[in-house]
């Protein structure tokens, strides 16, 4: 079994306290950051952005997983691909292309990965898999931290997972959105590898944060 990684969604991180906060997360070992950035066009909202990605790649060796949710990824695949090796999402329906972009994250130095909507059925993108190293599974609606997860995506979880594993593929499987103490169980189970703990775990608020990344490495069976 692919050993089960954790990826803080830095949207939910205390910006107040963010250089203490990545303390922590490398003292604990935490494997990749994930960094949402959204266009207001794609998804209705704005978050991180270059700057960010930039400032937190020079302050920490953490890896940046980052989940491009806008519109025209190619224009912006060669930025954001400049933060160290990061792992680069993109949502299909985004690009005309999505193999062309695939291949431009994979040309420009990043890990190619695809985030699947809710909203999107996995025999859409099908042909995309042998093109990536990460598909990440989209547990709500792309856009804010804080909602509900839409239970009939666990399903599509341990489909894909079976599909990975009945082609040969080797591919890690990302789960974002709404990775909670009562919902990683069932999304590990279904075969998801890479967590993205946000303001329903991690980032819950009144706990430190320490404490949070302690429960959750005993909650996966991480010593
Ligand atoms: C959705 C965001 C959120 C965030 C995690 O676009 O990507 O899923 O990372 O936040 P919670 O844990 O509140 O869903
Ligand atoms: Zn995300």
């Amino acid at each position: 079994m692919k050993p089960i990684k954790i990826a803080p969604s830095m949207m939910c991180a205390d910006f107040l306290a963010l250089g203490e906060q990545i303390r922590t997360m490398e003292a604990k070992g935490i494997d990749a950051l994930h960094i949402d950035i959204m266009d207001g066009h794609y998804v209705p909202n704005f978050t991180l952005g270059p700057d960010f990605c930039r400032r937190l790649c020079d302050a920490t060796n953490i890896p940046l997983d980052i989940h491009l949710m806008i519109e025209r990824p190619d224009e912006y695949i060669p930025i954001f691909a400049a933060f160290g090796t990061p792992a680069l999402y993109i949502h299909p329906e985004t690009s005309y292309h999505p193999l062309r972009s695939l291949a431009l994250i994979k040309s420009s130095g990043a890990r190619p990965g695809i985030a699947v909507d809710p909203g999107m059925s996995l025999e859409n993108i099908l042909p995309l898999l042998p093109h990536v190293e990460l598909a990440c599974v989209m547990t709500v609606n792309p856009g804010y931290a804080g909602q509900k997860l839409i239970p009939q995506t666990i399903d599509k979880i341990s489909t894909l997972s079976g599909i990975i594993e009945k082609e040969g593929l080797d591919i890690e499987i990302e789960v974002d959105g709404n990775v909670s103490w009562r919902n990683i169980p069932c999304m590990i189970d279904a075969g998801a590898r890479i967590l993205v703990a946000g303001s329903s775990s991690l980032f819950e608020k009144g706990k430190p944060l320490a404490a949070n990344i302690e429960r959750l490495y005993a909650l996966i069976g991480r010593g």
